[in-house]
């Protein structure tokens, strides 16, 4: 990570800083809004912990030891030191060595301190970015899943659904969209299909691919350099389109394909998997394709895999899928109701029409209808919050690979994944997607289908001299060393791999 030339060391410098001072913030003010004095203490040192862990963090401290000021003057530890003829008084750092990851009860932890030992002396800026990065999530779980009374407190709730919230014009445009699609498919069930339609029919897959794929172009961790206004331009219908040509690679026509199979051959089960990435709009247009491929028949079963601990700021938890739900629920107490920030400038959003109230309540109805009757599930398992890469699945979790193995597409959303996928390695960009990820890749029983939009520097699966002429763009890196071209979320890749 101390490779000046990748995004991780700019990762490191500038944006974790700002991830935990948010998450100092948040905490903050939950602790501020409470009443019972204990709740407040057992808050109060969680903030403390994480003041603590940006100091570390900032001063490239050991990530095996917890370093902090004895208040001065101690006469144990303060000594007077000569500098010229001024007496200055220095406070010595005292090291306490702790264990890495204080056990909070799960396995993982285990799993994390162990690595940290093989990888032997590091500090954040000279750890493997995958495994820091990490390892920092992993960490500030433990402050409250080690409390009394905040283990289940989401520190990026608030930002979460708030970043929703900003993305009402879009969520808007596709909730029309999605109501006519299926309103239209189900008004087609009953013709025969020319070979227009089937053409029209896989125009549409990749549609609702593209949505998808471009909804992960809008993450919370990136956040600290995109403004919301920013975000509402990369998320509407022009934007999507505009972005067609920035897709580098383009294998949803094989995905197709596999899908199209197992329709046509009768199976009775046809389940398609989501690895998901983050919430908010992300997720949202994630139950839009989930949704379209229950509807069109393309899949009989999708079966959606949240994290379990707050992760990389924006990831989806189990409750963010609730409260996505919830929010379309009730439409008009969501969107119509000031937010805090609202609120201090005196600011009242714009009701939503009666049209728009009722194709997003169609949603609603369509997905908790498919959630109840058991097509639409949430599967969640902590092997997607450990430390390393997806090469490690077939001896990790065994059982999950054998569950991946019986679905006929498994869709790895976004960055963070397409980096485990590939081990963040340096590969050359001209790689195959299929020898890049390893173990997952022809043999492993698992159709795989990336949908990722660039932000890091490993890519694989380009033609020869593709990346060169990125480079040489505008912004995209030049003669510097850097990638920078993949760092934005401009660009995307969508690799296919069949395993079966
Ligand atoms: O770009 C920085 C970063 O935090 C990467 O470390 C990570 O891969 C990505 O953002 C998260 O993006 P996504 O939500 O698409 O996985
Ligand atoms: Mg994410």
């Amino acid at each position: 990570m101390d490779d000046k030339m990748s995004f991780a060391y700019i990762s490191a410098r500038d944006r974790w800083p700002v991830i935990v001072t948010g998450a100092i913030d948040d905490t903050y003010r939950s602790v501020a809004q409470c009443d019972d004095p204990e709740k407040r203490n057992d808050g109060k040192k969680i903030v403390e912990e994480l003041a603590r862990l940006k100091y570390e963090m900032q001063h490239d401290r050991q990530l095996t030891c917890v370093a902090f000021c004895i208040p001065f003057p101690s006469p144990v530890h303060a000594q007077p030191t000569r500098t010229g003829t001024a007496s200055v008084l220095v406070c010595i750092v005292r090291i306490d060595k702790w264990p890495p990851i204080r056990d909070d009860g799960f396995p993982d932890v285990a799993a994390y301190n162990h690595e940290l030992e093989k990888l032997g002396v590091l500090t954040w800026f000279s750890a493997p970015w995958l495994y820091c990065e990490c390892y920092l999530y992993r960490r500030i779980n433990t402050y409250f899943s080690l409390s009394t009374h905040w283990k289940n407190y989401d520190v990026f709730a608030r930002q979460k659904i708030d970043t929703f919230r900003s993305s009402r014009p879009a969520v808007l445009e596709l909730a029309a969209r999605y109501k006519d699609i299926v309103t239209q498919m189900a008004a087609d069930k009953t013709k025969a299909a020319t070979n227009d339609d089937n053409e029209a029919r896989k125009l549409l897959f990749t549609e609702m691919c593209e949505i998808c794929l471009w909804g992960n172009a809008t993450d919370l961790s990136l956040l600290t350099s995109l403004t919301y206004e920013d975000i509402q331009k990369l998320q509407g219908s022009e934007a999507r389109r505009a972005s067609e040509k920035n897709i580098l690679v383009n294998d949803l026509g094989a995905a197709y394909e596999v899908l199209k199979k197992a329709q046509s051959e009768g199976k009775r089960e046809r389940r398609v998997d989501i690895v998901l990435d983050n919430a908010g709009f992300e997720l949202y247009v994630d139950l839009i394709l989930a949704g379209y491929l229950l509807s069109s028949g393309l899949a009989t079963l999708i079966v959606l895999h949240p994290k379990s601990i707050p992760w990389f700021v924006s990831d989806v938890l189990p409750s963010d899928f609730a409260a996505l739900l919830g929010a379309l629920a009730n439409p008009k107490a969501f969107y119509e109701t000031p937010s805090d920030d609202e609120k201090v400038q005196d600011k009242t959003p714009p009701p939503l029409s009666n049209k728009e109230t009722g194709e997003l309540s169609f949603l609603f109805q369509e997905w908790a209808r498919m959630h109840a009757e058991g097509q639409l599930i949430l599967r969640p398992n902590r092997f997607w919050t450990h430390a390393g890469s997806f090469w490690r699945l077939p001896t990790e979790e065994k059982t999950l690979l054998g569950d991946l193995q019986s679905s006929e597409l498994v869709v790895f959303k976004g960055d963070l994944n397409y980096r485990k996928l590939t081990g963040d390695a340096a590969w050359d960009p001209t790689t195959p997607f299929t020898e890049a990820i390893g173990p997952l890749g022809p043999e492993s029983g698992v159709n795989v289908l990336a949908l990722r939009t660039c932000k890091a520097d490993v890519v694989v699966g380009l033609q020869p001299g593709e990346d060169e002429k990125l480079r040489a763009m505008e912004g995209g890196g030049g003669d510097s060393g850097a990638r920078k071209w993949a760092w934005s979320g401009k660009w995307a890749v969508v690799s296919f791999s069949g395993g079966k």
